[in-house]
């Protein structure tokens, strides 16, 4: 009798061993390097199993008496297709594929006889399904983790404001978003306004000397194009080259990039692990992210002060509804804006988590230190995933004790120098003395301006 029973679990365990691991080829090896163009499953893993689940034990606040009373999220769209620039590479990239590339390996017979170039220019960076549901499914967990707060009640009483970025992609992840909680409690007889506010959500080409001296300024992204010519990812090229036997002339950086994108891509769009990953190892997917990384960091992160600075205008419309609903609760009132809904870009996010000093690392990243940098806090992958999310909860710990939770991702993060028991959660009061400098300037004009009027002494 037990032998037969061991007989059975052994063969059961040889039956399921082989189907995990197919699940898991699924996932491309290297699918944890994609930077921005990363699915939002690879930064919480859990999610893969169960796409609704939460995990409300990361909250933690210090005493049972505490309760939210209002929640900004700050959204960045969910998946979509490749801009018309990568679209055009990728073409580029299938060409040599298909008329110069040889050799007998399984991958690369399937990309030259059965995958099809079926991205059109048209696309050009729509939200695809994937998107719709990427949002549809943060509505009902964030639903879940503040009950209180995104509720059918707050809903229906117009307590819940939404604003995004003029981008369709942006707009259809608003309408996901707000669909996701329509259908979550059937709402069948009423429509949820949302205002479109590019001073806010696209703050980047409004701040003029961002523009000039950055977003414009090829002298301001010096160390990306030293570092897409140095020996690391010269050597990612050559193995390109190398797999697909072709000459290494053929395999320009931008025909890497497509590479992998087109890896990326068919995995968030598809989740297909396409043909395409077997152009690269692990090592090589960890220069591509870096190389990416290192554009972030001088485009939009701590690279130039300038970058985070074009954020006042975000950070201070944050701190203003903070600070209403705040005064608010001292005063004994109801909150009147309990929930925020703000949908933007990647672009919107990154400036303002270097604003609030998230991700700094005590070196900068440069061309000559991937190898000292494989352990930055500044990863891309892990930040901004596809519906990429900051979201700040106050709470209301009874008396004056009032809180504020950042999360990203839907997990904590701490302030740096906001240190010890209440890291994650420290008081409304500290954040702001953290932040006093910003919240007595940082103004939007000001910095934005180009010839900015010298500090005064
Ligand atoms: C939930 O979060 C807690 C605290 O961070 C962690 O210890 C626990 O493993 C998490 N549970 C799941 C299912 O992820
Ligand atoms: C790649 O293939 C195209 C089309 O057959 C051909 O014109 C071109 O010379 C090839 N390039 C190299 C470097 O072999
Ligand atoms: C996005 O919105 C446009 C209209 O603005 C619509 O034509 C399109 O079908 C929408 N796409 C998705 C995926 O919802």
């Amino acid at each position: 009798m037990l032998a037969s029973f061991w007989k059975f679990t052994i063969i059961i365990s040889f039956c399921l061993l082989p189907v995990k691991l197919e699940d898991d080829s699924d996932i491309p090896a290297i699918a944890k390097y994609f930077n921005t163009k990363g699915r939002y499953e690879e930064v919480n893993p859990y999610l893969i199993e169960d796409i609704l689940a939460v995990n409300r034990s990361i909250l933690q606040p210090p005493s049972a008496q505490c309760h939210e009373i209002h929640l900004t999220a700050i959204i960045r769209h969910g998946t979509r297709y490749p801009t018309t620039k990568n679209i055009k590479e990728i073409q580029q990239l299938y060409n040599i594929v298909l008329h110069n590339a040889s050799g007998e390996q399984n991958w690369l017979r399937e990309l030259q006889t059965q995958w099809t170039m079926w991205y059109t220019e048209d696309m050009d960076s729509r939200l695809v399904q994937k998107g719709v549901n990427d949002l549809k499914h943060l509505a009902v967990r964030l639903s879940k983790l503040f009950p209180s707060l995104i509720s059918e009640e707050k809903l229906r009483g117009g307590l819940i404001k939404f604003i995004t970025s003029s981008k369709h992609r942006c707009v259809n992840s608003t309408l996901s978003f707000k669909a996701g909680l329509t259908e979550l409690w059937a709402i069948k007889d009423k429509e949820f306004d949302h205002a479109v506010n590019d001073a806010l959500m696209r703050f980047f080409d409004k701040c003029t000397r961002f523009v000039q001296e950055v977003d414009n300024n090829p002298s301001a992204v010096v160390e990306v194009d030293k570092f897409k010519q140095g020996p690391e990812m010269r050597r990612v090229q050559e193995k390109i080259a190398d797999r697909l036997r072709v000459p290494y002339c053929l395999i320009t950086h931008d025909m890497t990039e497509a590479a992998f994108y087109a890896c990326a891509y068919e995995f968030a769009i598809n989740a297909v692990n396409s043909p395409w990953c077997q152009l690269f190892d692990e090592d090589d997917a960890k220069v591509m992210e870096y190389a990416s990384d290192l554009r972030e960091f001088w485009k939009r992160g701590y690279g130039h002060d300038i970058n985070s600075k074009s954020s006042c205008i975000l950070f201070h419309d944050l701190f203003s509804r903070l600070d209403k609903a705040a005064n608010e609760i001292k005063s004994g009132q109801q909150v009147t804006e309990a929930v925020t809904v703000q949908v933007g870009h990647a672009d919107t996010i990154l400036p303002l988590l270097t604003l609030l000093g998230f991700f700094k690392d005590s070196e900068a990243l440069t061309s000559t230190n991937y190898a000292t940098q494989t352990k930055r806090s500044f990863r891309t992958s892990h930040m901004l995933p596809y519906a990429a999310n900051l979201v700040l909860v106050l709470y209301d710990c009874g008396g004056s004790d009032l809180r504020l939770q950042p999360l990203l991702n839907e997990k904590p993060v701490t302030f740096s120098g906001l240190t010890g028991q209440q890291a994650s959660m420290p008081l409304y009061q500290d954040v702001k003395e953290h932040c006093r400098e910003l919240l007595h300037g940082c103004d939007f004009e000001t910095e934005c301006q180009l010839f900015k009027p010298p500090a005064e002494v």
